[in-house]
């Protein structure tokens, strides 16, 4: 199953993604996290990447291009991928055409996270994550027991800190590029038949729940039967 998520900054395709993985068995590829990672480790991309993302700009199209060009020719992701974040613009997506038809594949779904702004902004508002392990945190809808500090790491557990990007402002730039850029991509996947709209708000359940009636509905469900295996929910 190939399968691209859009949707605004978090609408929770990170987490939806993290669930198909496991369900369906297939990479979660995340530009986002690919970026962290190289900020993280002070390569030439990172470098030239942090200020872009910590100010909620998007990264040139063509330092994307390589970088998803490189993952998605891993052996992992020959037999399909959750692409999380790219594309991001209308030059991405046919950057990202042209590329599965070199390798000679096609998108089965593109699933488009539906979020009203405000929600957007109660979500990211709040989201944290440990310094230390990466567990990620809400400070309303998933609080750890000691502010500030991480349950699952020993005590008196790691820092929980929040993104550069997720403060209010960052978050406002975030929203505003994502409706001039990335919005129009919507049109762009449904004219290709491709596009499944899902609801994204509600519990995560809720929208798990949804995904999977979509994957499985009339459009979806000749190419996305999800495979049992142990730890399916189905
Ligand atoms: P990226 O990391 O992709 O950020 P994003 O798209 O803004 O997505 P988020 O990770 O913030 O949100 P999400 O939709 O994944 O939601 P999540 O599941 O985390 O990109 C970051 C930056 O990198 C970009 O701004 C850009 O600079 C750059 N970049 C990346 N890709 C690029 C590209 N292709 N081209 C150019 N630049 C690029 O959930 C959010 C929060 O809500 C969490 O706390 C979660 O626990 C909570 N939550 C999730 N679902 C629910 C629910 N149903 N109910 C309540 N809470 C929920």
């Amino acid at each position: 199953m190939r399968v691209v998520l859009l949707g605004p900054p978090g609408a929770g395709k990170g987490t939806q993604a993290a669930a198909m993985r496991e369900r369906y068995r297939t990479p979660h590829v995340s530009t986002g996290d690919m970026l962290r990672t190289a900020i993280a480790a002070g390569t030439p991309l990172g470098r030239t990447a942090r200020a872009l993302v910590d100010a909620g700009q998007l990264v040139p199209d063509d330092m994307m291009a390589g970088l998803v060009r490189d993952r998605l020719q891993e052996s992992d992701a020959a037999g399909g991928f959750i692409l999380d974040g790219f594309p991001r613009t209308v030059e991405q997506a046919e950057i990202l055409g042209r590329l599965l038809d070199s390798m000679g594949r096609e998108l089965d779904h593109v699933l488009l996270l539906g979020l009203e702004d405000a929600e957007v902004v109660r979500r990211l508002s709040g989201r944290r994550s440990c310094a230390s392990c990466g567990a990620p945190y809400h400070v309303i809808a998933a609080p750890s027991r000691v502010e500030g500090r991480c349950d699952r790491c020993a005590p008196p557990g790691g820092t929980l800190v929040q993104r550069p990007d997720d403060r209010e402002d960052v978050v406002a730039e975030r929203l505003r590029v994502y409706h001039e850029r990335t919005a129009p991509l919507a049109d762009h996947y449904r004219r290709r038949g491709l596009l499944r709209e899902v609801d994204a708000s509600g519990s995560v359940e809720d929208v798990e729940r949804r995904i999977l009636v979509t994957l499985a509905g009339p459009a979806g469900a000749a190419k996305a039967a999800p495979r049992r295996a142990g730890g399916d929910r189905a």
